[in-house]
């Protein structure tokens, strides 16, 4: 059986998935593809470094040298699971120059360079595959770009970061504090000892960057995602959300209308039988509407090191079959479409937001005359007292669908209005009652 050599940048959690699923699902990945793969040799930092998975890599496997695997000819695919962006786009795009296909698990560098590098392995006739970058073992950058190519897609919708669904779960579940619950999620290993990009919403941003690229073939970049991250939820905001029939969930959404594009990632308050509103723990979904088919879901775990490597190791049995067809690199073209962004007019939304006021009279008609402003109307207002605070009552109001131009100017109305003690939080509210 003919043998094929594949080279591997990184050996740590994700890599030593790959060599496991490699070596255990050797004669699967020989039935599908026709031919013998295996690894030649992995790049590492520290050849001293303790290696506890299941396949231990002999000696002469490892190395410190990036050109023992970007330069040996033998090698046909080079699978990058290192991380990092600098590095790991040069290492990629030298493997692409030297007619290498690449599989990559690398969402940071991906959401940042995808398009540049997509053309790099265009021009030298070679693949670059990616499905490991968004919600680890879920298929569904294939899912769109095979299993949904013959329909439109219009909006996605997507809990793509483990770590910040595994705590606002906890939270909601156990009334625990955000900061109990992260510090519990990084004793887990469900949470990075930096947590930064996960809470603050950027990592979750970057997948919808991807996931817009190729479900709108637009050219997105990052910096059109709007971030909001769930550093500031606390277990009364979700509390609040329990009582009035919703989940409280940070989503990414890519939504399109009329050729405009909306790409946000934020707390978002979702109706309890949302089919997202189920995702619970560490666990991802994407929910996927297409003018055709209408409502999909793709479901599952979104890393660890199987899982992840499952998507890994799916795009290199692609790789090598469109070696073997002498077909690499030519499923990649220019975006069919032109990005345009939706402005804040064309955004529309309801909103939950939950305010401390004056308990006085005059309160309430102050607050209706803003919303009347504006031309806003409730859906819900519920008032209580707050305890322990004098003269203060607590308003929770769910708006009528508005644009958020107009939220934008209702909220710094209600910041600068006499009655109202400070906005306590405010969420967008997706469809439901
Ligand atoms: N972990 C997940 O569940 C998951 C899920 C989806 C996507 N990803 C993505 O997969 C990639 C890998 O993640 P991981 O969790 O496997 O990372 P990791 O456990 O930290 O492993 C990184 C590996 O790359 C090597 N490496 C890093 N920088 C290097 C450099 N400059 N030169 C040579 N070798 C270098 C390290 O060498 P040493 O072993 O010698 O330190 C290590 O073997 C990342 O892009 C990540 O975002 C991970």
């Amino acid at each position: 059986m003919e043998k094929i050599a594949v080279g591997m940048l990184g050996f740590g959690t994700v890599g030593a998935g790959v060599a496991q699923l490699l070596e255990e699902h050797k004669q699967e990945l020989q039935h599908q593809v026709g031919a013998d793969v295996f690894l030649k040799k992995a790049l590492v930092r520290d050849l001293e470094k303790p290696r506890t998975g299941q396949v231990n890599l002999r000696e002469d496997q490892l190395t410190l040298e990036a050109d023992e695997v970007l330069g040996d000819p033998e090698i046909h695919t080079v699978i990058e699971v290192m991380g990092s962006v600098d590095q790991a786009r040069k290492y990629i795009t030298q493997a692409l120059q030297e007619g290498k296909s690449v599989v990559t698990a690398n969402k940071d560098l991906m959401a940042l360079h995808g398009a540049e590098l997509l053309k790099i392995a265009a021009d030298n006739h070679c693949d670059l595959f990616y499905e490991a970058s968004v919600a680890g073992g879920i298929p569904v950058l294939r899912g769109l770009t095979e299993g949904l190519a013959s329909d439109r897609i219009t909006k996605m919708m997507g809990i793509v970061n483990g770590t910040t669904n595994y705590v606002l779960t906890k939270m909601s579940q156990d009334d625990r504090p955000y900061q109990e619950v992260l510090l519990e999620a990084q004793e887990l290993g469900f949470a990075e000892s930096d947590p930064t990009a996960d809470v603050e919403g950027l990592d979750a941003a970057r997948k919808v960057a991807i996931l817009a690229n190729l479900g709108f073939s637009m050219n997105v970049e990052l910096s059109d995602v709007t971030v909001e991250g769930i550093t500031s939820i606390t277990t009364d905001d979700l509390a609040y959300c329990r009582q009035m029939g919703y989940t409280l969930k940070l989503i990414g959404l890519a939504e399109r209308k009329h050729g405009k594009v909306e790409l946000a990632v934020q707390p978002m308050m979702l109706p309890n039988d949302h089919p997202l509103s189920s995702v619970q723990n560490e666990y991802n979904a994407v929910y996927i509407y297409g003018e055709a088919v209408g409502e999909t879901m793709f479901y599952g775990p979104g890393a660890g090191a199987l899982p992840t490597a499952t998507a890994v190791v799916s795009d290199l049995v692609t790789s090598v079959r469109n070696m073997r067809l002498g077909v690499s690199g030519q499923h990649v073209g220019e975006p069919l479409n032109e990005k345009h962004i939706k402005p804040d007019s064309e955004v529309f939304s309801k909103y939950f937001l939950r305010l401390h006021v004056k308990d006085a009279t005059g309160t309430f008609a102050a607050l209706t005359s803003i919303f009347a402003e504006e031309d806003v109307s409730f859906e819900r207002l519920v008032q209580w007292p707050v305890e322990g605070m004098v003269n203060t009552a607590e308003i929770v109001i769910i708006t009528h669908t508005t644009s958020l131009d107009v939220y934008k100017r209702l909220q710094q109305a209600l910041h600068s209005l006499d009655v109202v003690i400070d906005i306590k939080s405010s969420y967008r509210v997706e469809g439901g009652s």
